[in-house]
């Protein structure tokens, strides 16, 4: 199949080097040419492990091709999958901006009938809408099917998750439109399941939803363990042994950040407004997590008093290991919290720094490795959980650090790890180690 992606972001790029990987003929195309340039070199724009060699294999096999223009490419598409940021409004709701520039677009160049797949994560009733936009501007002659097909990927782990996803959701309003699309995936061998266009698009919301409700729970969980003695870990641990529970996304810590679950979820609290329904277990996920994040600063405070002058290293700072996304990272609000108490904050990211040196305040400075931002440090806060922040030598905190005291938002060790290693150390939902 000849196919086009609009929009090379991390769910277009990896949708369109997947697609080429199984065999079919795909051009990304983009309206940012700096992207499209490096892209064409081979360069990927994003840190997403396996991401770049897969890209140059398929360019070099010339199944995968990049451009700024989506005119020249609709000239001998079968498929445009649209994959399109939907950025949040002040206000909660999906931004469509884009999604409606490119409607336009492919309906002002279109010469044959074709199959639309929206990736893009829309409020229900969009893919509607959107077929309603192309099909007011479309010459007579040509038809075309509107397929929902919703991205389940994770950040870090995009590439493996195609290839070994849990389904595949395919929301069409016609057989036709919805075979044409299962022909195109079958090659990822991932269970598909097929359904109406507003049910796969209410799947997306509600399984984000679902996932951050998981964390915020567990989280809720964590604060009481911690009260009362309990260890949150082995609490998640013998919860997720019940399969209707399941072990997964029960991982107590600083919250859930990233593109998805932050706007996901508050556009999904929008959505059930505008059909007079109040999300009130939605609202209290949010909320939940919005506390959590304040939590490592709230725990610095009672541990050290006063923050003013001290100085303290934050380690990792991207929202989660293996990506350099910081888009609502929790280290944005813990940095903001400790510099707003007078501390001195030095971060460090195997990945990151370069990303963050845009987002956070720039009295944040910036170390090389993690034993730099050690040195002379009164504290340590971990927020990523970077496999070289797991494999963290105490010998260098003691060595290295003024106290060493660590305060872990991620449950990084368990308490046996540290236990006897001349090492203060706090965690979420665990007894502290003196
Ligand atoms: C999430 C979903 O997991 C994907 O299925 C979905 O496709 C994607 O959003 C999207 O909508 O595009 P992602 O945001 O990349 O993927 O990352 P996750 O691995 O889900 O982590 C999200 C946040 O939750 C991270 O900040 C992570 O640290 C946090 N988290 C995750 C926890 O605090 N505890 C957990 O147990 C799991």
């Amino acid at each position: 199949m000849n196919i086009t992606v609009v929009g090379a972001g991390y769910v277009g790029l990896v949708t369109g080097v997947s697609l080429a990987d199984i065999g079919h003929y795909v051009t990304c195309v983009d309206v940012n040419k700096d992207k499209i340039a490096k892209l064409k070199e081979g360069l990927s724009p994003i840190h997403e492990p396996g991401l770049e060699s897969l890209m140059l294999k398929n360019i070099d096999d010339n199944r995968l091709s990049f451009t700024s223009s989506l005119k020249e490419c609709l000239k001998d598409t079968d498929i445009i999958y649209i994959a399109v940021g939907t950025p949040q409004n002040k206000d909660g709701t999906a931004n469509l901006n884009f999604l409606e520039i490119v409607a336009e677009d492919i309906a002002m160049n279109i010469s044959k009938d074709i199959v639309i797949v929206i990736k893009s994560t829309v409020p229900v009733g969009t893919n509607e809408y959107i077929g309603e936009l192309i099909k007011a501007k479309i010459p007579k002659d040509i038809s075309f099917d509107i397929v929902s097909n919703p991205e389940f990927l994770r950040e870090g782990s995009a590439i493996n998750d195609t290839f070994n996803g849990d389904r595949i959701v395919i929301g069409a309003e016609n057989d036709k439109a919805a075979s044409i699309i299962e022909q195109v995936n079958k090659p990822f061998s991932v269970p598909i399941f097929k359904t109406d266009i507003r049910s796969a698009e209410m799947i997306k919301y509600a399984s984000n939803a679902f996932l951050a409700t998981k964390i915020s729970f567990i989280n809720e969980i964590s604060t009481i363990c911690e009260k009362l003695g309990a260890n949150v870990d082995d609490v998640a641990k013998g919860m997720g042994k019940d399969k209707r529970v399941g072990n997964q996304f029960l991982n107590a810590g600083i919250g859930y950040g990233g593109s998805c679950f932050p706007k996901d979820t508050n556009a999904l609290v929008q959505i059930a407004g505008g059909v007079q329904h109040d999300f009130n277990l939605l609202k209290a996920v949010i909320n939940v997590n919005n506390n959590q994040q304040t939590l490592l600063v709230e725990k610095a405070r009672q541990r050290l008093g006063s923050l003013k002058g001290m100085r303290i290293a934050l380690l990792g700072l991207a929202f989660k290991p293996n990506t350099d996304d910081m888009r609502e990272a929790a280290s944005i609000v813990i940095s903001t919290g400790l510099l707003q108490e007078g501390a001195e904050v030095i971060a460090y990211d195997p990945i990151a720094n370069e990303v963050a040196k845009h987002v956070l305040s720039e009295k944040v400075q910036f170390a090389n490795s993690i034993n730099d931002a050690l040195t002379e440090a009164n504290l340590a806060l971990i927020i990523t959980e970077w496999r070289e922040i797991i494999e963290l030598d105490f010998n260098n905190v003691r060595r290295l650090m003024i106290d060493p005291i660590i305060i872990d938002g991620r449950n990084c060790f368990s308490l046996d790890m540290v236990k006897d290693k001349g090492i203060e150390y706090h965690s979420v939902g665990r007894p502290a180690l003196k």
